[in-house]
Order: structure tokens, then sequence, then C-alpha cells
């Protein structure tokens, strides 16, 4: 059966409302469209731990900045629900339902938000944090899921959804990632048949971190400068690369030792797309 579609913040509500009545677990997954294998796994892991999975399709505007790709990111909201078998509730809200006239609120997390990505794109993950505590309001008590890829927006949900007191509980899945070891991105989409051979350096950059993590080097210099080595082979531009602490997110400076796991965390623009990968050393990158 294909999911049923809502268009409206009222219906959704009503709609997770009346599962939770029944006695059903609600879980989501929020998400921006153009959907791909990676979602698909987000909407298979929520599956598992609820009975009634609600998708959200919505290209959020305020988390894009002047000059971004909002008005040629992918929509093809018939094509997503095809792909939605899994899934029995699609939300696709308007602008105008989600930011109604007069709307004023906006959720800031703004040490986390300073890092990796913050500065590169202002005001995006006050965008990102917004939309996602709306989201998470209409749908009520839930389990939600996110990939890692977006490794920053995970720890900014996890944050906001315990600083809230938001009635959620917050699953992060690993990268999917193709057989080459690209992580799947809707952005991917962009790539002519020669930049997506280029993107290949962030997954080579992160599993030659690894390896060197494997072999005992524990030098954040050593290990950033290898990554981006790497990844400047066939990158444009490369916004950071960055060896950080995985929960604060704070960059570890040149001469220090990266103890713990760290995070290592690539964006960089392959011709004008802009692509983002990361891994912590000593996990297993369960991608595949
Ligand atoms: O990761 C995304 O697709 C978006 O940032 C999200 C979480 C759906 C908020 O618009």
């Amino acid at each position: 059966m294909p999911p049923t579609l809502v268009r409206t913040p009222t219906d959704f509500r009503r709609l997770c409302d009346d599962a939770r009545a029944r006695g059903e677990r609600v879980g989501v997954v929020p998400t921006m469209g153009a959907l791909h294998a990676g979602h698909l796994a987000l909407v298979s892991h929520a599956k598992r731990h609820a009975k009634l999975v609600a998708v959200t399709i919505f290209v959020n505007p305020t988390q894009f900045g002047p000059g971004e790709d909002l008005d040629r990111y992918p929509r093809d909201l018939a094509g997503d629900m095809a792909k939605l078998a899994e899934a029995d509730v699609v939300f696709a809200p308007e602008a105008t339902a989600m930011y109604p006239s007069g709307d004023d609120t906006r959720v800031r997390v703004p040490t986390l938000a300073s890092h990796l990505c913050g500065p590169f794109r202002p005001g995006h993950f006050e965008g990102v944090a917004t939309v996602v505590t709306k989201l998470l309001a209409l749908t009520g008590p839930c389990v939600a899921v996110f990939g890692r890829k977006d490794y920053q927006q995970l720890a900014i949900i996890r944050r906001l959804v315990t600083d809230l007191f938001l009635p959620t509980e917050v699953l992060g899945h690993p990268i999917v990632r193709e057989p080459d070891g690209l992580a799947m991105s809707s952005r991917n989409a962009y790539l002519s048949k020669e930049e997506r051979a280029r993107a290949l350096g962030l997954s080579r950059g992160l599993a030659r971190a690894e390896e060197l993590w494997a072999h005992g080097e524990r030098n954040a210099k050593t290990l950033r400068d290898a990554v981006r080595d790497e990844v400047s082979r066939g990158a444009t531009s490369i916004d950071y690369v960055e060896v950080a602490d995985p929960e604060s997110l704070t960059p570890l400076p040149d001469g220090a030792l990266a103890g713990g796991r760290p995070l290592v965390a690539i964006a960089c623009r392959i011709g004008t797309t802009r692509l983002l990968d990361n891994r912590v050393l000593g996990e297993p990158d369960e991608g595949a």
C-alpha cells in the first residue's frame, strides 16, 4: 500500500495522535526529498522501532543561504512517494504551512553550530534546528531517525531535543555508501561523471585516516594532513578537513594528540557541488 500523503500540519498531527491512541509507536524520518537508498535505510531503521512510520518531505527554505541551491534542489514528490513502500505516512507541506505569516520563532544551538560547517553556512543550522523542532512538535512522542553523514546536524538535533525536553528518541544511522565508497547524498545528482570520480577523494581520505589510526598514529595534524592530501587531489576547493572531538565538535589544534575516538570531518566542493563526509576513527564504518 502506498503511504498516505498529508499536506497540512493539522492533518499530520492528527495521524500521529491517532496512531498513538491505537497504542502504536510513531517513527519519523525528516527529509528534504530526492530520496535515495540512504534515506530508505533510515525508513527501514524507523520501521524496526515504530509501527507507524512517517517521512517528512520539505525543502526547508530557512536552512539555505543566499546563493545556495534552494531553487535547484531536486524535487520529485511522485518519485519519492513511489520509493516509500515501507512508510505509512508522508507529510509534504507547503512552505507557507510551515512558516505562516507572522512566524517569528527561531531555534539556535550556537556552540555546536559554531564549528565545522557553521562558519561556512551562516544561519544554516538555525534553519535546520527551527524546522526540526517544528516537525518534532507536530509528530509528538516518537522515535526520529537521522543519518550520520550530517554528523553536526545530528549532534545539534540531539542537543535541542535534550534542551527543549522534546518527547523524541533520536537515533543516528550509519552513513550509507555507494559500492565504491561515495557517501550517498541527494546532491550527488549534481555531479558529472568526471566529478563523481573525483568525489571519491573524500571516502579515500577517511579510509587513509582510519589506516593511520589503526597503525597507532594519534597526531591530529598528521591525520588531518593525510586526509587533506587525498581530498585535494579531486576537490575544486576545501571548506575544511578537521579532526575534532566527537561530542563537542571542537577541532583539535595542531600538535594535539587525538585521544578517545576522534571525528574526522570533511566539507569540500567538487565543481560547484558541496559534499560532506565523516568518520569516527576506531569505530566500524558500517556504511555499506
Ligand atoms: O538532513 C536533511 O535532509 C535536512 O537538513 C532536515 C533534517 C530534513 C531538515 O530540513
